[in-house]
Formats: structure tokens, sequence, C-alpha cells
């Protein structure tokens, strides 16, 4: 068989792990050619690939980022863009394209799919909000990284008595913030399911300091949002403090707890460094086996369908079905949060 692969979206560490074990079980078990796309769909698109043998593969398992390149490009951006993808897929004579991403390209898999393409899908994302796979690897890996970085935050928050807001990735869904938040023991979490209220979230933050203690953690994911109408920057423009109000979540809550409890706050933007570097044990694993059963699922003819992790085992669940909804953090998973914060 001849498989292409690729990379689409935001990088996320366990991708080369997924590419590494494509290429072995195919090209070692099944005798199969492996093609890698450059740069996500682009590389499909514009034709544009290289061949993966195993010393393509050699030494990637632990590295983070894509050998591969990605890009945000769909073919539904494009007028003709899924027709040049097939043409191509006919042209390079594949029985098989695994795309490896996240809910964009999930549902770009989709559509191709439904356009008669042999597709296999892999999810991934750091955000964990894919909803018919338990876990999504990049997850574990983005935790370990906000955890150690609140771990660390605290000491200098304590040395300066100051409030750190930390913005952690999660444009969606809070899982990120949730995790972190409650590996290293913040003292408030906000996510985008649940709007937050600043006056609660102010009084919670002033009984710490009321209560002796010289610092405080907010972990705010970066799609959380504040009830409406409840803080300056609801209104747009500048807020009363003159400052701008898409400044970020982290800005804003910065700003509005430092006015109102006359302490020292600072935001910290967690960003990219949540994305980059090696992948932990369990991403690595949990990669490993997704591209193991991709390669599976197409020597069975099982297209229009993707990896899943679903309690210890993989399975392969439709296309269709995956990109309906976003796994959110349940009400319960959220109040088990606050009561130990
Ligand atoms: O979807 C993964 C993610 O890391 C989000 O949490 C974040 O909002 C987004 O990607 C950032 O994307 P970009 O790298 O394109 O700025």
């Amino acid at each position: 068989m001849r498989i292409g692969v690729l990379t689409s979206g935001g990088d996320c560490p366990g991708l080369n792990a997924v590419i590494r074990s494509v290429v072995h079980r195919a090209v070692v078990d099944h005798g199969d050619e492996v093609i890698g796309f450059r740069d996500g769909w682009k590389g499909l698109l514009e034709c544009d690939y290289l061949k993966l043998d195993l010393d393509a593969v050699a030494g990637i398992l632990a590295r983070g980022g894509t050998i591969l390149g990605s890009s945000r490009v769909q073919p539904s951006h494009l007028r003709d863009g899924v027709e040049r993808a097939r043409g191509h897929v006919a042209e390079l004579g594949l029985d098989a394209v695994i795309p490896i991403g996240g809910e964009g390209t999930l549902k770009a898999a989709r559509l191709m799919s439904d356009a008669g393409l042999p597709i296999v899908g892999v999810p991934k994302t750091i955000d964990n909000d894919i909803a018919v796979t338990d876990v999504t690897f990049g997850f574990d890996t983005a935790v370990g990284v906000a955890t150690d970085a609140l771990d660390r935050l605290k000491t200098t928050a304590e040395s300066h008595q100051r409030v750190l807001v930390v913005e952690v990735m999660g444009r969606h869904t809070g899982w990120i913030a949730l995790h972190s938040g409650m590996a290293a023991g913040a003292h408030a979490i906000v996510v985008p399911e649940r709007p937050f209220d600043i006056d609660e979230l102010a009084r919670r933050v002033g009984e710490r300091f009321e209560a002796g203690k010289r610092f405080a953690i907010v972990v705010a994911a970066e799609g959380a949002k504040p009830k409406a109408g409840t803080m300056a920057f609801d209104e747009g423009g500048k807020d009363i403090y003159g400052h701008e109000r898409f400044a970020g979540i982290a800005r804003q809550l910065s700003v509005e707890l430092e006015h109102r409890l006359g302490k020292e706050a600072r935001p910290v933007i967690l960003g990219h460094v949540q994305r980059g570097g090696t992948p932990t044990a369990y991403d690595r694993v949990l990669a490993t086996r997704f591209g193991w059963h991709a390669v599976e699922a197409v020597h069975r003819g099982e297209f229009g369908h993707m990896t899943a992790l679903r309690g210890t085992d993989i399975a392969m669940v439709p296309l269709a079905e995956a990109v309906e909804t976003l796994k959110t953090v349940p009400a319960q998973r959220y109040d088990e949060a606050e009561t130990v914060l």
C-alpha cells in the first residue's frame, strides 16, 4: 500500500511519535510505502512531499514539533481544494491519507472523506477538547509545563506579596487550566465553560490576604470570560483605567484584581512554551498507539474514522461524530477543583 501522512493545525508534543509509529508499522510490518506531506494540507494541495522511511524517522520519538511542518491551511479554504487534493491522491497512487490534527483538521478530514477520499484521522491537541477521545496526546505535556511554571511562580509571588494571574492555553475549553491549577494548588481557576464573577473572584483572593497569606495564584484559560457586564472591559475600547479592552484575560484580570484589592498583580502569559519541547512518556505512548492503530485501520479499509482512546483501549470512531461537539470541562470537575483550591 502507499500511505500519505500529514500534520496540520497548531503543533503539539507527540506528533513525531505518531509519524514514527505510522512508518514503523506500515513499512516494517506491512511492507508499505509512506510519504509525508509538508506543512499539513498545504503539502497535499501543492503535491509537496518527502519519502518517509526508517532513516527519516530515526531519533524523532522524543522530539517536539513535527518533522513535516504544519500550517492552518484547509482544503475548504480554496474553491478547488478538495478536487486538487483528490487529483494528487490519484496521481501519487495513494491508498490512504492519515491527517493528524485538531478540530479544524478533523473537520477538513471529514469533508475529504465525504468527498470519497480514503482518510483515517488521528486527533491531536494540547487543549484536550476533542469529544470522542478520552485524552489527546500533547495534553499531558502541556499540563506538565504549566504546572512546573505555576510551581516556580509561587515562590516569586510570595517574595513580592503579589497576585500572579497566569494565562494558559485553551480558547474554548479549560482543561489545561483545570489540571495545572489543581496540580499546582492554585488559589482560583477560571475557564471558558463557566463565566466568572469578578467580585466573587476578588473576594476569594482578598480573603487569602486577610488570612495572612502573602500571595495568590490565579490560573486563567485564555478563553475565560467574565459574566456579562461585570468587568470594566465589557464595554469595549479602553477600560476605565485606560487599558485596551482586548488585552488578554490575564492582563484584564490583573488590572481588575490590583484595583479592587490594592495588591500588586501581574499577568503571566505562558503561551507557546506549553506546545514546545519533548513529549512526556504518556504522550509518546498514546501517540505511538494512535499511529499503530491508524495503519491497521487503513489495512482494514476503515476509512472515514479516527483513532480514539476509550478507557485503556484504542477505538476507531467515525469522523462525523468526532467533529460534532467539543469536549468541555463538566460542571462537576470544576466543582471538585474549587473545593480543593
Ligand atoms: O488549539 C491549540 C492552541 O494551542 C490553542 O490553545 C491556542 O489558542 C492556539 O492553539 C494558538 O494558536 P496559534 O499558534 O496559531 O497562535
